[in-house]
């Protein structure tokens, strides 16, 4: 995604690992390079180790926030775009979902990045200089169409794209289907999965609006339509041309049923919307995921 940022907005790519709580070196990176806006992707995020270790997300999520808008306000840099997640919502009480929904995260992971949303308008209140576009991810998934960059998790996949294609690449022997007793069109979850090519442009569209426009933004980053885990997988085999062995297993304790966005005020203000479907994302994962058959 950065590769994509950098080549749609002609920025300098240069990768300088650093940790956003070393106070000292976020200084001396933001008073060495002359920085227009911050995109902000750093952040731990898996649900179920959320709820292990609460003091770990808060401290490493909202605390290295704080300490990155400190650096950038003792600094002039004030325009941020920030990545938050549709856990924010919680359980949908409506389909698709508007960003006027009640906002109940379940997880310390979704409340950590409401959290910092409620921070970054806090922030943008007491500087009217400041603005940010917090954007509520779905979930993201897919590689790049070169095949030379993918996801690839340490250990055992949480997430189902990265599963399913470990599963397709023979790394993994078979996919565990959490609940197949939902009511959803085939008893399996349905998500809003948007292509990471598509969230890429979602960011430039973002920072383009900061740049143009006065004020903030929070909008939803889908594609407004829902897949099943049964149909990402027949998606996948098709991609593959590889047979997912499946076993049905119980429901993973705070998932939802279904969840998809209503994308509409992204593409009102943002000019913003996905276009790569479902067989583009599960072609790009095998691609990367055929070409790197143990990861990087
Ligand atoms: C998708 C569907 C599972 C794995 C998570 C985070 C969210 C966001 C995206 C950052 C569900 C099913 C999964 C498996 C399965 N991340 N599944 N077997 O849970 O919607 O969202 O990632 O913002 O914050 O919560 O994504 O890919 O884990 O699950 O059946 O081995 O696939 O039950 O229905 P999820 P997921």
């Amino acid at each position: 995604m950065l590769e994509r940022l950098c080549a749609l907005t002609g920025a300098e790519i240069r990768f300088e690992p650093l940790d956003l709580r070393n106070r000292e070196a976020l200084e001396a990176l933001l008073a060495e390079a002359r920085v227009d806006a911050v995109v902000h992707f750093a952040g731990l995020k898996a649900v179920g180790e959320s709820v292990e270790k609460p003091l770990l997300y808060y401290e490493n999520n909202v605390g290295g926030t704080i300490a990155l808008l400190q650096a950038m306000a003792a600094h002039g840099v004030r325009s941020l775009v920030f990545s938050s997640s549709a856990t924010v919502y919680g359980d949908p009480e409506r389909l698709p979902i508007p960003e006027d929904h009640a906002l109940r995260p379940t997880n310390p992971y979704g409340k950590s990045k409401l959290m910092i949303e409620h921070l970054l308008a806090d922030h943008a209140a007491s500087d009217p200089a400041f603005r940010y576009a917090a954007l509520r991810y779905f979930n993201p998934i897919g590689a790049h169409p070169s095949g030379r960059i993918g996801e690839d998790p340490r250990g055992i996949p949480n997430n189902l794209l990265p599963f399913v294609a470990q599963v397709a690449v023979g790394k993994l022997p078979a996919l565990k289907v959490f609940g197949n007793d939902y009511a959803t069109s085939d008893g399996t979850g349905v998500r809003d999965y948007i292509h990471v090519m598509d969230l890429a442009r979602g960011h430039v569209a973002a920072l383009d609006y900061l740049s143009r426009k006065k004020h903030s933004i929070t909008c939803n980053l889908g594609a407004g339509r829902g897949y099943s885990v049964l149909e990402v997988v027949k998606a996948f085999e098709r991609a593959s041309g590889r047979k997912v062995p499946l076993e049905f297993a119980a429901r993973r304790a705070g998932d939802v049923a279904a969840s998809y966005a209503d994308p509409s005020l992204a593409a009102a203000r943002l000019g913003w919307k996905a276009a790569l479907d479902i067989d583009a994302m599960c072609r790009d994962v095998w691609r990367w995921q055929s070409q790197n058959p143990h990861g990087y």
